[in-house]
């Protein structure tokens, strides 16, 4: 297994002039794009469980491709357990990967789907045997050997890609592009799992690739979040989720995603409209560093206090939308210009159109200036 290391790492699909020439591409084509993955420097440590998360289009595939060999950096190095294999090919780096169509052999039965890639190597075949009953009970597919591609579900073919993959003992990582793309949803959670239990048993450096922020917190200890092919955070889910270092990771992680808002500085708190929030000396004299006076506050859904009644210095707010998730429900309120979602208990009594009162707590409470976190 490896610890994975990209090194600024910059790429670009960029036509050169040779490409236009072949591809007769015009003239002013050549050398326009950007590039897709700049000035990247991640690591993955050896045995664990990574999800490399962001938007479609920021850069996923591409990366993995990177650390896998199909794609060569324009720029950068490539270290496996700080060896540089940035101009080895893809059988030399010794990386399964897991794409989101299952890749098996429509022409072979489970079980020599499993022993190609062994007997490619030249392994005994008793020990082709040994192995492919040890995968297959892992994957639970002990009872599948026989059977023909065919007549597999998804999920189950995608357990065969797997299967392929870590039947090698050789193996230094798993790259997993959006693995549960074609799995039925009901099937989705349970395969989840099961990539998981593998990736626990042998230790096997896994980065799993997925634009769906539950997938990636739910698989992952650890996460790398790229937007516009750049790195944003890297962190636990926990990390993530309570300290977003940037406005876009305090929205993108959490469902609903964090209450964002405008505000200014002013003598009495930041404000926003009518709502002035009270903040404390400390917090004033980390604001005062920047010199601005515009700042971005934040808060999570859960986090936000909401009341019937009227209290003191909470601020006052009118339901607009109550939307019910079986065990909470989250009500969208409105104040004027600011709109925030709170979650509430289920048996909670609320209309829409009532007026309550909301108040941020402050230990919750983040803000932000420039993109950048300050509290
Ligand atoms: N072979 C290619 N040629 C030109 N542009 C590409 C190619 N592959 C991907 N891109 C572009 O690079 C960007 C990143 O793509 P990709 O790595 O596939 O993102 P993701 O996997 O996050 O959806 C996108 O803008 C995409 O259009
Ligand atoms: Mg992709």
């Amino acid at each position: 297994m490896a610890r994975i290391a990209l090194k600024s790492i910059y790429h670009s699909y960029t036509f050169s002039q040779k490409d236009a020439e072949k591809m007769s591409i015009p003239d002013e084509c050549v050398g326009t794009e950007g590039f897709v993955v700049e000035d990247l420097d991640l690591l993955w440590e050896d045995g664990t469980a990574n999800a490399l998360l962001g938007p479609s289009g920021c850069g996923k595939t591409t990366i993995l491709n990177i650390i896998s060999g199909l794609l060569r950096p324009t720029n950068g190095t490539v270290l496996f357990n700080d060896k540089n294999v940035t101009g080895y090919m893809p059988k030399e780096r010794h990386v399964a990967q897991v794409f989101q169509f299952p890749v098996v052999y429509d022409t072979m039965n489970v079980y020599g789907n499993l022993e190609f890639p062994l007997e490619n190597r030249g392994v005994s075949k008793k020990d082709i045997r040994r192995r492919i009953e040890t995968i297959a009970e892992m994957l639970d597919l002990d009872d599948k050997l026989k059977a023909p591609i065919g007549s597999l579900t998804p999920a189950e073919k995608q357990k065969v890609s797997l299967g392929r993959g870590i039947v090698r003992e050789d193996t230094a990582a798993i790259l997993l592009d959006e693995p549960l793309t074609v799995i039925d949803p009901k099937e989705k959670w349970g395969l989840r799992r099961k990539l998981r239990e593998v990736q626990k048993e042998l230790r096997i450096t896994m980065i799993y690739v997925t634009h769906d922020q539950h997938e990636a917190l739910t698989f992952a200890d650890h996460v790398t979040v790229v937007k516009e092919g750049q790195l944003v955070q890297t962190g636990s889910p926990e990390q993530l989720y309570a300290d977003p270092n940037s406005p876009f990771i305090g929205y993108f992680i959490g469902t609903p995603g964090m209450n964002l808002f405008d505000c200014v500085l002013t003598d009495a708190g930041l404000q926003s409209g009518n709502i002035v929030i009270p903040i404390s000396e400390a917090i004033r004299s980390k604001l005062a560093l920047t010199h601005g006076s515009s700042f971005q506050f934040g808060i999570r859904p859960e986090f936000v206090q909401i009341s019937a009644p009227r209290k003191e210095k909470w601020h006052p707010f009118t339901v607009t939308a109550i939307e019910s998730l079986g065990p909470y429900k989250i009500l969208t309120l409105n104040s004027n210009d600011v709109e925030i979602k709170s979650r509430a208990p289920e048996d909670m009594n609320v209309s829409e159109e009532d007026h309550v009162w909301v108040n941020f707590p402050e230990d919750k409470s983040r803000i932000f200036h420039k993109d950048v976190r300050l509290v």
